[in-house]
């Protein structure tokens, strides 16, 4: 008689039964009896009433669609290097979701957990045409302006630009069209260049070489023999031309200064010996230089301008006492230019003294300056006997003028009556100049004393 088996190998037999799910063969093997042996124990634990322990409930695998299992917490899952774009990712699912709604297909590339494009590009593929198409309104309302897009949209820059990058890979902005080319055909007008004048840039301008001996004051009794210094420099340095430019004669005879009835007026000399003066001292120069060799010309100063005043108080000797001084210069082929009149020689306006607007002869201390701030071109001119040569710079093209004063050519030292004990700086002497391309382009200047030593013997 075989004795029974104890209740806790029959509890240990039908556990391991049950942990290998009942397989009656591995449960032999495991516990080394027989199978048949394993089923009678089996049957005496039922009756005994000692059962396995409970089993966990059995899990059932059913393979599900991904486009079912599909959430959020799947791609945080999987795609964590897209954890800072989880702003973009909680869109998503909102996307996702109304798109699942309305039954849509997620395509297959999205979900497939080893495709490289992720993120931002996921996200754009999900973005609905609507929120793009409106986004690009925008934009080409406020003329393709994407930060201005941006403010009325109250969206991020970056979230407008990848709205209009998605919007440019489905085609929804227009390409922009080129301006239109408006071609107008414009009449030709004729074109005129004119050079701009500037003696600087012309040194082929032809120049002149001109002697000036101004203010000679002849009168009755005077010396004369400067004149012949005066005619010997200009024969041996044979310029082109030789002006005297105001008051050849002092004309004492025609002044109105005196009182009438008084000593100095008693002793002025007559018209004609005045004239007598002036042929004399024309003798003595062209003793040295021959007449008409050479063109001179007089242009008359205030003391010649004494005899047309004297004919004007005196109107029945109206052109007699000018004629006589007209042909007295006529008589040496001396040309004469009338007072306040100008003389121009290369573009150089040549008086005896410019006036104001006032018809007043400008004076002062430094006239020159004066002269040179006004004149619209260079000036050479007589009557302050005091010589001096400037350049004014001017803003323009013909960038300046010469003002140049020649002085008196007097006798040296020699003072007339009426500027006596007057400030003195007079020079005497004669200027040698070349003018060219209307400027004084040299100016040389020989005292008195220089051609009494030259020529005074
Ligand atoms: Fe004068």
């Amino acid at each position: 008689m075989t004795p029974p088996v104890p209740d806790d190998v029959l509890a240990d037999n039908v556990r391991v039964l049950a942990s290998l799910g009942g397989n009656q063969s591995k449960a032999a093997d495991v516990l080394n009896i027989s199978r048949s042996a394993l089923q009678h124990r089996v049957r005496a634990a039922h009756r005994r009433g000692i059962f396995p322990p409970e089993q966990p409930e059995p899990v059932i695998e059913v393979e599900i669609p991904r486009r079912e299992t599909f959430d959020a917490d799947f791609w945080r899952r999987k795609h964590s290097a897209i954890e800072k774009q989880l702003a973009e990712a909680e869109h998503l699912v909102e996307q996702l979701s109304g798109l699942r709604a309305i039954d849509y297909q997620i395509p297959e590339w999205i979900i497939d957990t080893r495709h490289t494009v992720l993120g931002k590009s996921v996200i754009g593929c999900l973005l609905s045409d609507t929120e793009v198409k409106e986004t690009v309104r925008v934009y080409l309302a406020c003329g393709r302006n994407a930060t201005e897009t941006a403010r009325l949209r109250n969206l991020p820059r970056t979230r407008i630009n990848h709205h209009l990058h998605i919007a440019r890979e489905r085609n929804l902005i227009p390409p922009v069209e080129p301006e239109p080319v408006i071609e107008v055909e414009i009449p030709q007008r004729p074109v005129v260049r004119v050079r701009a004048y500037n003696p600087l840039n012309a040194p082929d301008a032809p120049s002149r070489r001109v002697v000036f001996f101004s203010d000679t004051h002849v009168k009755p009794g005077m010396a004369f023999q400067h004149f012949k210094w005066i005619g010997r420099y200009v024969t041996e340095n044979r310029p082109d031309n030789v002006v005297h430019p105001g008051d050849f004669l002092e004309c004492e005879s025609c002044e109105f200064h005196t009182a009438p009835g008084s000593a100095t007026h008693s002793r002025r000399p007559s018209f004609a010996e005045d004239i007598e003066s002036g042929v004399e001292a024309l003798e003595a120069y062209h003793a040295e230089i021959p007449i008409g060799e050479i063109p001179h010309d007089i242009i008359y100063g205030n003391h010649e301008f004494r005899i047309w005043r004297y004919e004007e108080a005196a109107p029945n000797l109206k052109d007699v006492l000018t004629l006589q001084l007209e042909q007295m210069f006529a008589r040496y082929r001396w040309r004469s230019t009338p007072y306040r009149q100008w003389l121009f020689l290369e573009g150089v306006g040549i008086t005896h003294v410019p006036h104001t607007i006032m018809q007043k002869p400008i004076g002062g201390r430094y006239p020159e300056n004066t002269i040179g701030n006004q004149s619209t071109h260079s000036v050479i001119f007589g009557h302050t006997h005091r010589y001096n040569h400037l350049t004014v710079p001017k803003i323009g093209v013909n960038n300046s003028i010469t003002v140049t004063n020649v002085g008196c050519a007097m006798p040296y030292g020699y003072t007339p009556p009426y500027a006596d004990g007057a400030t003195t700086g007079l020079t005497y002497g004669i200027v040698d100049m070349t003018l060219r391309a209307g400027r004084v382009e040299s100016s040389n200047f020989i005292s008195m004393l220089d051609l009494q030593r030259r020529y005074g013997k």
